[in-house]
């Protein structure tokens, strides 16, 4: 105090002087010298008569019941009491027995001006000191405005005025709810920055978190989530944020009483001290062990009853909230879980509203929640994953898509939907249509036509000046087919469920890709086969050869390399230089495939190599002799490469997109990278088979979270060779047990 007053003289005594203060700190001094707002100044106490941990309700309290002493407690509060009384008045409220914690003020209440928000607390054992502190303040003059029940709320433990007044800062994540929020906005006229807390032993605003005067921050960054730290960044500029370490915050030091220039404290690391004091403040440390047994410390003991309003501003909140319904097994796929943490992991909060609980087995439940962000981009977030989940907008709250127009070709405009796998819908005109070409990662292109309107999925690339395009996350729906336990049980591909298969279960899966595969073919459906050169490696290529022989597969995609090595075997009997056969390499081998490539190229396609007799087997052969048609898509490493492999990979994108139409089910053998583009252009609905030596293949394809995928760890060759074998036994499909 009376330093600052000095430097205040030397600022306006001495021009020279006056140079060597920044700004910064000639701004950070100049309240101080106006002593009756000092004086003006007042807080709210309560003394630790009964005082002591008694549960534990949060990480510090753990291990501290009855652990904290009286006296010694006594002892540090009537310091910092002392200290508080220097600077400012300190008010008590009369300390009442069974509520250990009313010590810590700051969850009285949150004021502004004259109108106080009455805590509302999380915890039960909190709940008594509400009636207390209620009434402290109705004596004292102010308006108390009570939220509602169930809606919990702490104070000034989780909301900080910005020192200047120009907004309020709130937490929410542990103790207070994201749905207060927009009741402090409205009561208190003020805008509100939703904060949410990540980390559990700040579970208040106030132990993270400590705006001072003149727009500095002194705060944790690590306690709050991404976006709450880009909102803090982008509120308080670089230099007026004090972002403090792990060591300091865990002694408390952002909980910190700023009166002025003074921050009082429990400790502070000398560079901390230091950093304060180069922008102006003076830290008064006081110890407070005593109370950080409970979770609390200098800031929490204390509650500031003078806060003044600001006339000229209002209220503002960015928290939004939409009431959605889910619809479906949601206990038995456990969709529920998923949807609520979702929202959570997001930042979001929910509030269930109701919840029917089909009571069949077989029958549906369905439950509206509502949803709150602490912003639009949040919610839009949160929603666009809610949509994928299969979660839909209630009826009553239906609205048309938003459509954006493709203003250049091949660029969606910013905020444009990505789609997803599964079937989606998208409200036109107040019906919903159906989307075209359902595949992930794409944009909704519409277009009018004579029967209405047209819906599609369309690669970026492919859009064109004068569509619309699907913005935002408004009257949109994906349908995810309702299979309850039960149906997913009886289905023959119920194992598919399972995600990876280990080795002791792949003769099951073989009997039952075997019998998926006998029943399509019987059908006249469609198989589609993506494989690596690894097949033809491993020894799987006969077999894959009989699986085409014996119009198994309709379609075939690989790269340059599957074919490249299957021809080598077929005409030289190597793959890769390695004698398939005997298993060794082959001297000179490793020229084979360079051999086999150039022969190829001089008859100018694979299917005039076969035409003239040049290979007489393989899985190449076998595609050229029974018309089944394949796309070779070219990489940076193909030797050739072959003429039919395409090295325009856009080209060779979109002859894979047209084979895998009306594909049933797709067998991925040991090919990473085909394998995983095929995916992503494949909708849900489509039984995905996935082999690999590598689990981290196999896990990535078959967690798409659609139940119709599969991996199975093991050597591709393998199971070829089991799966022909399984399909030899199979005289007709319906000697097989349905399971
Ligand atoms: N034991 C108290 C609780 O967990 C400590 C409150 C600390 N207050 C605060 N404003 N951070 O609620």
């Amino acid at each position: 105090m009376h330093r600052l007053q000095l430097s205040k003289v030397n600022v306006v005594n001495s021009q020279g002087l006056a140079k060597i203060y920044t700004l910064q700190r000639l701004i950070a001094s100049i309240p101080s010298v106006i002593l009756f707002m000092t004086s003006q100044i007042r807080f709210l106490m309560c003394a630790p008569d009964h005082y002591d941990v008694d549960y534990v309700i949060n990480p510090w309290m753990e291990g501290n019941i009855h652990k904290s002493s009286r006296d010694r407690a006594v002892e540090q509060w009537e310091r910092l009491h002392h200290i508080l009384k220097e600077h400012a008045i300190v008010d008590l409220v009369t300390p009442e027995k069974g509520v250990p914690d009313m010590v810590f003020t700051a969850n009285a209440g949150l004021l502004l001006g004259k109108t106080v928000v009455l805590s509302r607390f999380f915890h039960k054992e909190r709940q008594g000191e509400e009636p207390y502190f209620k009434q402290w303040f109705e004596e004292n003059g102010y308006t108390v405005k009570e939220l509602p029940k169930d809606l919990p709320f702490e104070g000034a433990g989780d909301a900080l005025l910005d020192r200047e007044g120009r907004w309020l800062w709130a937490g929410y994540g542990f103790r207070s709810e994201l749905d207060s929020h927009p009741y402090l906005a409205k009561w208190l006229d003020i805008e509100v920055l939703s904060l949410r807390l990540t980390d559990d032993r700040f579970y208040h605003l106030d132990t993270c978190f400590c705006p001072l005067n003149n727009g500095y921050l002194l705060y944790y960054p690590p306690a709050f989530d991404s976006y709450s730290n880009r909102l803090i960044e982008m509120r308080v500029s670089s230099e007026k944020r004090i972002a403090i370490l792990e060591p300091d915050a865990v002694n408390f030091a952002c909980n910190a009483v700023n009166i002025e220039s003074i921050v009082v404290m429990n400790k502070a690391s000398e560079a901390l001290k230091k950093r304060l004091e180069n922008v102006g403040f003076r830290v008064i440390e006081t110890p407070l062990t005593e109370f950080l047994k409970a979770g609390g410390a200098a800031k929490c003991l204390t509650l500031r009853v003078t806060e003044p309003v600001r006339e000229e501003l209002h209220a503002n909140v960015s928290v939004e909230s939409r009431i959605l319904r889910l619809e479906g097994h949601l206990l038995d796929t456990g969709m529920i879980n998923r949807a609520l943490d979702l929202i959570v992991d997001n930042g979001g909060s929910f509030q269930v509203l109701n919840f029917s609980l089909g009571e069949q087995r077989q029958s549906t439940s369905a439950a509206e929640v509502k949803v709150s962000a602490p912003s639009h981009e949040v919610m839009e977030e949160i929603l666009s994953q809610l949509i994928d989940l299969g979660a839909v907008n209630l009826p009553q709250d239906e609205r048309d898509a938003k459509l954006e127009p493709v203003i250049q070709p091949g660029v969606a405009p910013d905020d444009f939907y990505v789609s997803t796998i599964y079937p989606t819908e998208v409200r036109l005109n107040s019906s919903w249509v159906k989307v075209e070409n359902q595949r992930m990662d794409g944009a909704i292109a519409i277009t009018k036509s004579s029967n209405g309107m047209v819906a599609k999925c369309k690669l970026l690339r492919d859009l064109e000046v004068g569509e619309q395009v699907v913005v935002d996350v408004q009257g949109i729906r994906t349908i995810r087919k309702p299979e309850s336990r039960e149906q997913r049980n009886t289905q023959e591909f119920s194992f598919m469920s399972a995600g990876v298969s280990s080795e002791r279960r792949v003769e099951l899966v073989v009997e039952q890709v075997a019998w998926e595969l006998r029943k399509i073919r019987d059908a006249g459906g469609k198989v589609v086969v993506t494989a690596g050169a690894v097949v033809i490696h491993t020894g799987g290529g006969e077999h894959l050869a009989q699986l085409i022989r014996e119009g198994y597969v309709q379609a075939l995609l690989g790269g340059n390399a599957i074919a490249v090595h299957d021809i080598e075997q077929a005409m030289m009997g190597t793959s890769l230089g390695v004698d398939m056969k005997r298993g060794i390499a082959v001297r000179g081998g490793h020229r084979h495939h360079l051999k086999v490539i150039n022969t190829i190229r001089r008859y100018g396609s694979i299917a005039k190599a076969v035409e003239a007799g040049v290979m007489k087997s393989g899985v190449m052969y076998e595609c050229v002799h029974n018309h089944v048609p394949f796309s070779l898509a070219g990489s940076i490493r193909d030797d050739g490469p072959l003429p039919d492999t395409e090295m325009d990979l856009i080209k060779a994108q979109s002859e894979y997109a047209q084979l895998i139409k009306g594909a049933e089910m797709i067998l991925m053998l040991s090919s990473m990278l085909h394998s995983i583009g095929v995916g992503n252009m494949t909708a849900a609905g489509v039984k995905m088979v996935c082999v690999d030596i590598n689990p981290a293949v196999v896990t990535k394809l078959s967690d798409r979270g659609s139940v119709e995928s599969v991996g199975v760890v093991t050597d591709v060759g393998l199971f070829l060779s089991l799966l022909v074998q399984q399909l030899d036994k199979l005289t007709s499909p319906y000697t097989l047990k349905v399971r």
